[in-house]
């Protein structure tokens, strides 16, 4: 039975009452006194950056995921770059990856001078579909480079058994998955080399920031130094040992994290257990409201997954209803609902189009899946109010566009 009464109030959008009266976002960091005093501390201290905040970061990141070796960088972006790096991807390679992602999923191969290779997507889970994987590979492969879309874990099993076959590596990008599980093990102690992002509107913030997970000291090594220079050494340690000299033994970048920032991710490692918790509740009371509702779908999902929900994505199912996503959009917003689009397929971007000549309809299930995608707003912050108030404003706007 759908939710709303028979008599429908007027949508915002028509100049009716918005369901709530200042917009909600999609998704917003939560920073405590805690989080405060951790960073005036550091503020007080002898070092900004380079200093011992960030093995200490770096070191309770790994114990949490159940890695070897974390190394942090100053941004997701800059930990995919560091891992394709470290992944050996160079000049004329070329790694697979979804479409449906951030464009920096894909970017991090072009950084490589690489090439990056789309392959479509799973229709429930929207994660790269291993099935369309063998068909893109070549002889130039280096990497496979799945990624957890919405904080559901992509087939990890599968992708390492391909990866197994022809010698390739897995870069998982978990942005979207901290604390998301797969066949009970946490997400960062799987792949090859696992990425996360700590921009604001995910589990876990340092404002900017991204860490790369791994149990391969040669790999975690390669990070190290591409994060610092292509330098042998670390300021701090080269203080400690009262000596100047440093080696640059190859080409890399200033993509450190700051102790400011590791400060911040300290303190906020510590409530990542209640922040999924919160997600998880969220993630339910939507679920169990939407499929009572005609005209959409809920995310889907595999068992052998536990998705940390950084997003929730509805999908219309749009020969049901009398409008397109960009008015629902809009009647969503007008309700002040802060919905997003997450994402516009990777090879549909300008620069993707006139760089590799894509047109349009290459991978149909992404690009399918696209044209039907909202997600809802979902952060741990969100009270139950808010949660009622979402499901109230879906309810209202998609009953009125209901054939
Ligand atoms: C899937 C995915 N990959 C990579 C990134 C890049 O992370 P950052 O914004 O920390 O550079 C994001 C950021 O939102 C993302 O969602």
């Amino acid at each position: 039975m759908p939710l709303s009464a028979p008599t429908r109030e007027a949508l915002a959008i028509h100049g009716g009452t918005p369901v709530r009266k200042t917009l909600l976002p999609y998704g917003r960091q939560c920073i405590e006194e805690e989080d405060i005093q951790a960073v005036v501390e550091t503020l007080r201290s002898d070092w900004l950056t380079t200093g011992p905040k960030i093995p200490e970061f770096e070191e309770a990141f790994a114990a949490w995921v159940g890695a070897q070796y974390a190394v942090s960088f100053s941004s997701g972006t800059a930990a995919l770059h560091g891992a394709a790096f470290a992944a050996g991807i160079r000049s004329g390679d070329e790694a697979i990856t979804t479409p449906l992602t951030f464009a920096a999923t894909a970017n991090c191969v072009l950084y490589q001078n690489a090439t990056p290779v789309f392959a479509d997507v799973d229709r429930d889970t929207l994660n790269l579909d291993p099935e369309r994987i063998s068909a893109k590979i070549s002889p130039g492969t280096k990497a496979l480079l799945p990624v957890d879309y919405a904080g559901h874990p992509a087939d990890l099993g599968a992708m390492l058994e391909i990866a197994d076959r022809h010698g390739l590596v897995v870069i998982e990008d978990a942005c979207h998955a901290l604390g998301a599980e797969y066949k009970r093990k946490r997400v960062g102690s799987i792949a090859n080399m696992t990425v996360f992002s700590f921009h604001p509107v995910k589990h876990l913030t340092t404002g900017e920031g991204g860490m790369v997970t791994t149990d391969n000291a040669e790999y975690a090594d390669a990070l190290r130094k591409f994060r610092n220079h292509g330098i042998s050494s670390g300021a701090r340690d080269r203080q400690q040992a009262g000596q100047w000299h440093y080696e640059m033994v190859l080409l890399g970048y200033n993509y450190r994290l700051t102790d400011i920032a590791c400060a911040l991710g300290l303190s906020q490692l510590k409530k990542l257990e209640s922040n999924l918790k919160r997600r998880r509740e969220i993630a339910a009371r939507y679920t169990s409201a939407f499929r009572e509702i005609p005209g959409i779908g809920v995310p889907g999902g595999r068992e052998e997954a536990l998705p940390a929900w950084h997003l929730y994505p509805i999908r219309l199912d749009l020969p049901k209803l009398t409008a397109g996503r960009a008015e629902i959009f809009r009647a969503l917003r007008a309700e002040n609902i802060g919905v997003n689009v997450h994402y516009i397929p990777v090879h549909l971007h300008p620069y993707y189009r006139e760089r590799f000549g894509y047109r349009g309809g290459e991978f149909p299930i992404a690009e399918g899946a696209y044209e039907s995608l909202i997600s809802l707003p979902m952060f741990h912050g969100m009270r139950d109010g808010d949660v009622g108030d979402v499901i109230r404003a879906v309810d209202l706007v998609i009953g009125c566009y209901r054939k």
